[in-house]
């Protein structure tokens, strides 16, 4: 059952600010593009998609046409208004990835940062079928989520731009409190599946080829802050990539 406002609608704006200042986010962006591989002439549907930072990336690296989805119908007015300011073809729906049934034929689904917003294994093998269902054979399904070896009390994550502060177990899953390093920062509770949880979802659903892909920054951002910067970031990072074949 989800609550009757979804967190991020109180977040909006305030993402925004996150993405682009969050050395997370550059590093992350990276790794997911290394992950999603060519985009040209790609159908692509983002899913959790936020405020569009994937949506337009996958655009501006060659994709015929991006939808992004996502529950927060704030995230959402915030996406279609930076798309008005800055039209580059990026197309927006309000959806739940853990009921999304079949909105097309796509060729790569993604998933950065939704996972770790199932609330159950059950959630969590919804969510891969909703995304299995909406690829073509041999597309490809590229997630992004709380690393099951994460461990917030040695973490350096701070600095980063995201940190928790506390976890709590709960029923088939852990939950972690998390926030964005802002000023104010804003809390927003994310879970934490196991490795086995997770490829177990996978396969229920379909897939195959599950690879666990671990986020790495690029040489620019290896440059910009040096390489001591990232020791924490390799050695315990707070998010892993998944790829997986349908
Ligand atoms: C951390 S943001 C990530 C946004 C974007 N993928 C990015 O990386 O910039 C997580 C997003 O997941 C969305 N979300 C959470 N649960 C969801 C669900 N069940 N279905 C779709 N989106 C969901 C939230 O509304 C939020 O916009």
């Amino acid at each position: 059952m989800k609550p009757t406002e979804p967190a991020y609608d109180a977040i909006g704006d305030r993402y925004e600010e996150y993405a682009s200042a969050a050395t997370l986010k550059q590093a992350e962006r990276h790794s997911i593009l290394q992950m999603a591989g060519d985009l040209t002439g790609a159908r692509v549907l983002d899913l959790a998609c936020g405020t569009g930072f994937y949506t337009r990336l996958f655009l501006e690296k060659g994709a015929t046409s991006v939808l992004g989805v996502d529950l927060s119908e704030e995230m959402v007015r915030v996406a279609r208004r930076i798309e008005a300011d800055r039209p580059i073809g990026a197309s927006y729906r309000v959806g739940d990835g853990e009921h999304l049934g079949r909105l097309g034929a796509f060729d790569l689904v993604t998933a950065v940062w939704l996972l770790n917003y199932a609330e159950s294994c059950e959630q969590l093998r919804a969510m891969a079928r909703g995304a299995w269902e909406n690829l073509e054979s041999g597309g490809r399904f590229v997630a992004f989520t709380i690393n099951p070896a994460f461990d917030y009390r040695t973490s350096e994550s701070d600095k980063y731009g995201v940190r928790i502060v506390g976890e709590s177990p709960e029923d088939d899953h852990v939950v972690c409190h998390g926030e964005f390093t802002l000023d104010p920062p804003v809390a927003v509770d994310v879970r934490r599946f196991t490795t086995q949880q997770y490829e177990a979802a996978l396969t229920d659903a379909g897939f195959s080829g599950i690879e666990w892909r671990a986020a790495s920054p690029s040489s620019d951002d290896v440059a910009t802050h040096g390489a001591a910067y990232w020791a924490d970031f390799r050695e315990n990072c707070i998010g892993i990539g998944i790829v997986a074949t349908r």
